[in-house]
């Protein structure tokens, strides 16, 4: 059986109600629920970005409910947020990728279906912090869509960042390294770029920049300008998951020549769809 969250309308029909209370606490109400005998195998589809915190607790009532019922749980979550916290860098620092992980299992989920998780370093079946997670990529439908952007010109194929190496080595890419300072004050939970290195012989070449994702899009705006001074010909930027805060995107824009996601998270640069993956799910 599926259950559609709503805020997967744009890929799938909702058959999960959810609403707010006057006071702001989340109602849920799940029509099917009668359908679902003990022991049989859901797959929930929702999103936790944005306003993940909220979108947090409709998924934990959702999962509360499957489990009253006994069922055995999928939970499909596009985009994983919490996935960049997964180290205590700071005295006292909560690891919150694993507190996310492990209250997912504790709620019941027996498998997380997610896309280009942060946290991990390739794609397929994996256990983390008791959770067994499915890790998909992106990455082929991403560069599909810039080899239309390119129009049958060659391009090379480069990540922002060690981490998300598996994104681009098995179509010859190569990856930049990217290390961030200590933490400054005023600034919890954000480390400025330092340096990055490796940058490959691009003159007079494309390329595709392609990451994980882009949240305030300061790697890859510092990546297109080593690119550029470089003499890089056109640049194109992409990411699985585009989160694109702080109006980075006019700053982007600025510095490449295209940028677009996939749409774990809907916008208008979503333009790959997860879709196709999920009618297999
Ligand atoms: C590694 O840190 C990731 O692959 C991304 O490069 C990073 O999360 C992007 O963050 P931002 O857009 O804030 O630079």
């Amino acid at each position: 059986m599926r259950l559609v969250s709503p805020n997967m309308s744009d890929l799938l029909e909702p058959n999960i109600e959810i609403g707010k209370f006057p006071d702001g606490d989340t109602h849920i109400r799940i029509p099917d629920l009668a359908q679902v005998a003990g022991g049989s195998e859901v797959t929930v589809f929702h999103r936790l970005w944005p306003k993940q915190n909220n979108a947090l607790v409709e998924l934990l009532l959702i999962l509360d409910a499957l489990r009253e019922e006994g069922a055995k749980i999928t939970a499909v979550v596009p985009y994983l947020p919490y996935a960049r916290q997964d180290k205590k860098k700071l005295t006292g620092e909560v690891a919150s990728a694993h507190v996310l992980c492990r209250l997912l299992q504790r709620a019941g989920v027996s498998r997380l279906v997610t896309f280009d998780c942060h946290f991990l370093t390739d794609v397929g079946e994996t256990e983390y912090q008791g959770l067994p997670i499915s890790n998909l990529s992106m990455n082929e439908e991403l560069i599909q869509a810039a080899t239309e952007f390119f129009a049958g010109e060659p391009f090379d194929l480069v990540s922002p960042d060690l981490g998300s190496n598996y994104l681009v080595k098995d179509h010859g890419g190569t990856s930049m390294n990217k290390t961030r300072k200590d933490y400054d004050q005023g600034k919890i939970g954000y480390r400025d770029i330092e340096h990055m290195e490796g940058l490959p012989e691009v003159a007079q070449r494309n390329v595709l920049l392609l990451d994980d994702m882009i949240s305030t899009g300061n790697t890859m705006i510092k990546a297109c300008d080593l690119l550029q001074r470089a003499g890089a010909k056109q640049i194109c930027v992409a990411a699985t998951h585009g989160l694109f805060l702080y109006n980075c995107l006019d700053k982007l824009r600025k510095v490449s020549d295209r940028v677009f996601s996939s749409d774990t998270i809907p916008s208008p640069q979503a333009e790959v769809s997860i879709k196709p993956k999920l009618g297999a799910l």
